[in-house]
Formats: structure tokens, sequence, C-alpha cells
């Protein structure tokens, strides 16, 4: 299992979430998970085994680069992790970017990392029956499995996940001389974007399966909205496609076991909550009020995730009786335009411009309902996070936000959320004060909902079920290939 983030090593988003939890529920099934990411600045070696040897990576004309390998456990688990270590690629404070500039050299740096993978396995004797990769970072091992390492991986199939269409790695078209596996994979079927190599393109063109972390967003992706520009290419490749929803890792997301919030609570027993809520009141400087609706937000501050939504529809939100709490970082715009809104509505909105693990739990725990307007999402965590803390999602209706979340009906009491269709601020607006008068007027149906909310279970076993059946199809389909 492969990726460029695994928490709680490194992470900047959910695809570290699913590295860290995944393998464990793979390994729990019995399979013999081997888990490889880069050994990033920030991830103290001292930490670590090292392992003895190097590894040897060929980087085309740039000649060979040398590796050094250290290993650990995931937590709670007998999970093997490798970590890739090469101080010149990964030795930098940030994984992906230097605050918000992405790094020149991306392109290099993880088709180094997915060569590695192979040198890896050569070096401790591994043979996988699968590698899983994820994401454009590692979307070169599909191609190596059958290029340059077939020879020792003949057996070897390939899945990719897609957590996010958006980012592609659409890199200069040398890189097809570092991935040396020959130019004739440089073809707008395979490889080639306009001029230049994509890599999630030619990912899902040689992987034996591509899965996607919603079955909503599986079919989104096949159509010009949501595929952005590679909708024609997944139309061709959606008999391989499978979408799976991602899970929970409900050792680390449950209010009852929850270290790093101020009271432990349950359905059966809430008072907690109400301690976690007066807890962030006083953190953020709101007003301390128990009556008082509290609405959070924790996300990257993104197009993707509603922001400019957000921004629009708060001023109008701020004037009702309400509050608001959001932590996120990302386009500067809206860091100043929130703070902004902070200096100017002290007591009932606050910010925090920056990433906390322990403020997102807090924010999950004490606020009643968590706002996730998201133009696009392909699962989405937050919002079922927020489940287990019975703290109703307010979400557009999308992707895995879609998938997971019911809306409220109030004739048949059913429904754990509040869902809105139209990608706008008057949309948003109108959902938001929807939750809010059923937080106030009918408290008895609020209340209901979030113990259903908190009795939803989405585990990683029903996903890593579903894994197996697409890992055994791969697995499959490479060893009919093999035979034609
Ligand atoms: P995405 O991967 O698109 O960012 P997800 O909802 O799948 O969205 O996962 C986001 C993960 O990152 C969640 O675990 C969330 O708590 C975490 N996260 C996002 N922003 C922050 C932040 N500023 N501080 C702490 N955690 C954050
Ligand atoms: C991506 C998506 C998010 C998903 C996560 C983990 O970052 O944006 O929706 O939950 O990956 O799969």
């Amino acid at each position: 299992f492969v990726a460029s983030e695994v928490a709680p090593f490194a992470k900047t988003g959910g695809l570290a979430d699913v590295a860290g939890a995944l393998p464990k529920a793979l390994s729990e099934m019995g399979h013999n998970v081997v888990v490889v990411m880069p050994r990033y600045y920030a991830i103290d070696k001292s930490k670590l085994a090292h392992i003895e040897g190097s590894l040897c990576v060929s980087m085309g004309f740039m000649g060979e680069l040398w590796a050094g390998v250290y290993s650990s456990k995931l937590p709670n688990s007998d999970v093997l992790i490798y970590f890739i270590d090469h101080e010149e690629y990964f030795g930098r404070g940030g994984l992906y970017d230097h605050f918000g500039e992405a790094y020149m050299d991306n392109d290099n740096r993880f088709i180094f990392f997915s060569k590695s993978i192979f040198e890896l396995c050569k070096m401790i004797g591994f043979k996988p029956d699968v590698i899983h990769a994820n994401d454009w970072h590692t979307a070169a091992v599909p191609l190596l499995a059958q290029t340059r390492f077939g020879q020792d991986f003949s057996d070897t199939a390939t899945v990719l996940t897609l957590h996010n269409l958006e980012h592609q790695g659409i890199i200069f078209k040398g890189a097809m001389d570092i991935l040396e596996s020959g130019w004739e994979h440089f073809r707008p079927e395979a490889y080639e974007s306009v001029g230049h190599v994509n890599m999630l393109k030619g990912g899902i063109a040689y992987a034996d399966a591509v899965t996607t972390v919603s079955r909503r967003y599986a079919q989104e992706i096949k159509t010009s909205e949501f595929g952005f520009g590679l909708e024609s290419h997944i139309r061709a490749h959606a008999y391989k496609l499978f979408g799976i929803l991602n899970g929970v890792d409900y050792s680390e997301w449950s209010p009852q076991k929850d270290d790093k919030i101020t009271s432990k609570y349950s359905s059966k027993d809430m008072k907690g909550k109400l301690l976690c809520k007066r807890d962030i009141q006083k953190y953020f400087n709101l007003e301390q009020r128990d009556d008082v609706a509290l609405i959070g937000f924790v996300g990257r501050f993104a197009k993707q995730k509603g922001i400019e939504l957000v921004a629009e529809a708060i001023e109008g939100l701020l004037a009702q009786n309400l509050q608001i709490v959001m932590l996120g970082a990302g386009e500067k715009w809206a860091e100043g335009f929130f703070s902004h809104i902070a200096a100017r509505y002290g007591g009932k909105f606050a910010l925090h411009v920056g990433y906390s693990d322990d403020l997102a739990h807090k924010i999950e725990a004490g606020s009643d309902m968590f706002l996730m307007p998201s133009l696009f999402e392909p699962c989405g965590l937050n919002q079922i996070y927020s489940l287990a803390y019975g703290t109703l999602p307010i979400v557009r209706k999308t992707g895995g936000l879609d998938d997971t979340i019911e809306n409220f009906d109030e004739a048949s009491n059913r429904g754990c959320g509040f869902k809105f269709e139209s990608a706008s601020a008057h949309a948003l607006y109108h959902t938001v004060m929807w939750g809010v008068q059923t937080y106030y007027n009918n408290p008895k149906a609020f209340k209901e909902m979030q113990k259903r909310a908190m009795g939803m279970h989405f585990g990683w076993d029903d996903a890593a079920q579903s894994y197996d059946d697409v890992y055994r199809y791969a697995i499959y389909k490479k060893r009919v290939s093999k035979l034609q």
C-alpha cells in the first residue's frame, strides 16, 4: 500500500487518514500488508528503525540516486511501514509545497518515490500480489510494474485509487525519460495530455483496477462537471472502475475514547458534549452561551470545499443568533477574508488559520452542527466524523457527502443532517438556517437526529472487504493478460 502521506506520520488531508487506517483493516482480514511512504523532514528518524543497506534508484539521464530506508509500525497494529529517505527530495518542510507554492521538482520527487517502491520490494524480498497506489504521486506504479520492473514483478497486479481528480500531476513530457518505460506510452490514450505527461491519466490506463472513494463520485467523474478533463478517459476505463466508500478509524474519532477533547461522552450520556462546547467557546473567545447554535468548519481553504460560498453567506449568517468557528488554511484570500470577519464579529465568529489535529477533534466534539458545503467531494471524512460526535452535518448534495448523509425529513423524523443541492450562497444560507431553526424550535427532533447519527457505523471492515474483492479482480485480470 503506497501513498505520499500516511497518518499519523504525515498528513495534509484525507488521503493520510485512509492510508493510516485501510492497511490495518486489511491486515485484520489476514492480508500481509506493507505500507511505503517518503520520510519527510518532520518524521523523526530517531523514532524509526534503520534498515541496513541502501536503495539504488535509476532516474534516466539524471543517473542513479541512492535512498536510505527506515521502518516502523502503524500505531496499534503489526502493519509494517517503510520510509524512503532521500535528503534532497524529502528533507524539506512541506510535503508538496512551500507555503502554497508547489515544489518545482514534484515530478522527479514522486517518480523517484514510485521507483523506489520496487527497489524496496527487491531489497526486502517481497513480491506482492497487488500494489495499491493512491493519487497522482504514485500513479506511475501501474506502468512501472508492467515495463521497467515487469520482469521481477510479472505476477504483481496494480490498483489505483483516485482520491481527487483535481490534482492529476500534469508535468513536462521529459518525465517519460525519467520513467524509463519507453516513449510509446506517451500517447493520448495513455500518458499524453495536450503535449504534457499526465500521471493520473497514465495510471488509470495501466492499472488493473481503478477505484474511487464513493459510489456517487465514481459516477460523477464520468461527466464534464467533475471529470477535470479526464471524463472521456474515465468512461473508456469504466469497466474496471469501482466506488468504495471510505471508513472511519473509530479508535481515533469517537467521543467515547477521544483523549483530545475536554470531556468524553456517548449517545447515552451527552453531558460531556456541552462541556466540549463550553471548552471551544472559551478557547476561541466566543460568548459563553449554552443556548446558542454553534457551527463548526474544519478543512482546507480551497475552492473544492465551497469556501467561496461560505465567504459570500457569512455576514448574513452572522446577523442571526448563532456562532461559527472555522479551522483551516490554504488560499490566502480566504485566510485574510475570514481573519477580517473574525476581527469584526468577535464573540460570534472565530478562526484558527493553520493545521491542528487537536483543534479539529475539539471542534467536532463541541459544535452542534458541522458545515461542509463542498462543490465536489470524492468522499469527505469530516462529515462522517461529525456523525460519530453527534454534530449534525450541513452538506451539499455531491459525491461522498450525498452518499453518507441522509437529509432530515421532519414528517417521518428520518435523516441525520441538512442537505442542499444548488452551489449557491443563497442555498447554503437557507440550509444553515434550517438547521439552526431545528436546533431552537424542534430540539426533540434535533436530539433524536443526534442519537441516530451517533448510532451509524462506517467501519473500515466493510470497505476492506470491498477492496479484497477488487484485489482479487485485479489479480485475475493480470493473470489472464499474461496468458494472452
Ligand atoms: P480532503 O482530503 O479533501 O482535505 P477529507 O474530509 O477527506 O478532505 O479529509 C480531511 C482531513 O484533514 C480530516 O481528517 C480533517 O480533520 C483534516 N483537516 C483538514 N484541515 C485541517 C486543519 N486545518 N487542521 C487539522 N485537521 C485538518
Ligand atoms: C481526497 C478527497 C476527499 C477524500 C479523501 C480521502 O482528498 O478530497 O473527499 O475523503 O481524499 O479519500
